[in-house]
């Protein structure tokens, strides 16, 4: 089959089409014939080598994809062809991909194909820190960072669906447009303005009850101390920390912008500050089962769809790399293998 097999570390141009044997699904896995793949921004990291979670090389990279369960393993009762959303470590930049049994998601027959690739990991990261983490309630005010990305918009949705009232940061004029039409309520481009004084002004000197945050340096910094008293920061990502593991001199900067908690801050504010890595949250079979209800049932009840900014044909995923390294991309960048 063909797979973009990652042999080194790189720029996107180090992603190339291979012929690799088809992965056979073991006990209590599927496998998928892959027919879209969600790309995310980790997996930018991990291409890189920056990337914690990512799997030792090789491997193949992509962590979900929209398909059918054309294989599966001992011990497991699937139907051959049912349309499925699978989530993984690696695997899914290639024409099959195996997961665990329970990794393979009922697709959503409300979302088109590129949006049920889109879904899995954005929606269960925003709902996990929004929902379990923040337990955000109708009354909160929320600001969300890197708010027209693909976690972000997820986030923005859920917060609207809510009921809450929203404040966005994105750095470029088509993002703003974006947010306004997903309902944000102040839309703030952080490049013209200081979103903390937005914030400020907005609410009367206030803060907000909820931060998403996924960006990390000067951005978590500003956020945590918006914090309102019993507010919550939610650390998502860190999209903005430039580092090498082979340049020590970037080293000091990467560890004063991980965020970190200040808990004689938090006790004099009654704040917290909590952070999620769905990665290692689908380990849990039943969390991941429970949570795959309650999400999928809300963004029923609330019509809530994934935002697809561009579709890439499998050929040119490098390509794909690159426009999200642009930062010009918005919501989710989808592969399609058709
Ligand atoms: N915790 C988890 O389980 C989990 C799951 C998924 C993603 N994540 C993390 O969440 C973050 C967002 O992921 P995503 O897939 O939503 O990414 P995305 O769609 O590519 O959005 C990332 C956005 O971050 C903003 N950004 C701010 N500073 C940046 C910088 N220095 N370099 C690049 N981008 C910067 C950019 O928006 P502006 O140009 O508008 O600022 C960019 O478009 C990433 O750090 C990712 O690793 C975590």
């Amino acid at each position: 089959m063909k797979a973009y097999l990652l042999t080194k570390h790189g720029s996107a141009s180090s992603l190339k089409i291979k012929d690799i044997p088809e992965p056979l699904p073991k006990a209590g896995e599927v496998r998928v014939k892959v027919k879209r793949v969600g790309i995310n921004y980790a997996e930018i990291l991990s291409r890189r080598g920056q990337y914690r979670w990512a799997p030792k090389l090789p491997y193949v990279l992509g962590m979900e994809a929209y398909g059918e369960i054309d294989a599966v393993g001992e011990g497991v009762d699937r139907q051959i062809g049912e349309k499925v959303i699978a989530g993984g470590q690696f695997g899914s930049y290639a024409e099959k991909m195996v997961v665990k049994d329970y990794m393979a998601l009922p697709s959503l027959d409300q979302f088109s194909p590129e949006e049920n690739a889109a879904f899995i990991v954005n929606y269960m990261t925003a709902w996990v820190g929004l929902m379990k983490l923040a337990r955000l309630q109708s009354s909160d005010s929320v600001l969300v960072n890197a708010a027209a990305g693909g976690v972000g918009t997820a986030a923005v949705q859920l917060a609207k669906a809510m009921g809450c009232k929203v404040f966005g940061t994105a750095s470029q004029p088509e993002k703003l447009q974006l947010l306004k039409e997903l309902g944000v309520d102040h839309p703030i481009n952080y490049r013209e303005l200081d979103f903390a004084s937005v914030v400020r002004e907005a609410q009367s000197g206030g803060g907000v009850d909820v931060v998403l945050e996924l960006v990390g340096g000067e951005t978590f910094r500003k956020s945590r101390d918006l914090l309102n008293p019993f507010g919550k920061i939610i650390i998502a990502g860190m999209a903005g920390l430039k580092w090498s593991k082979r340049n020590p001199l970037t080293w000091p900067t990467l560890l004063k912008n991980i965020p970190q908690a200040k808990i004689l801050q938090m006790a004099q504010r009654s704040t917290g500050l909590l952070a999620t890595h769905i990665g290692y949250l689908i380990e849990h079979q039943q969390v991941v089962e429970k949570e795959w209800q309650t999400l999928t049932k809300f963004v029923k009840d609330h019509n809530i769809k994934p935002v697809v900014s561009q579709v890439f044909p499998f050929a040119e995923l490098p390509q794909a790399h690159e426009y999200i390294e642009s930062r010009q991309s918005y919501g989710k960048v989808v592969i399609s293998l058709d």
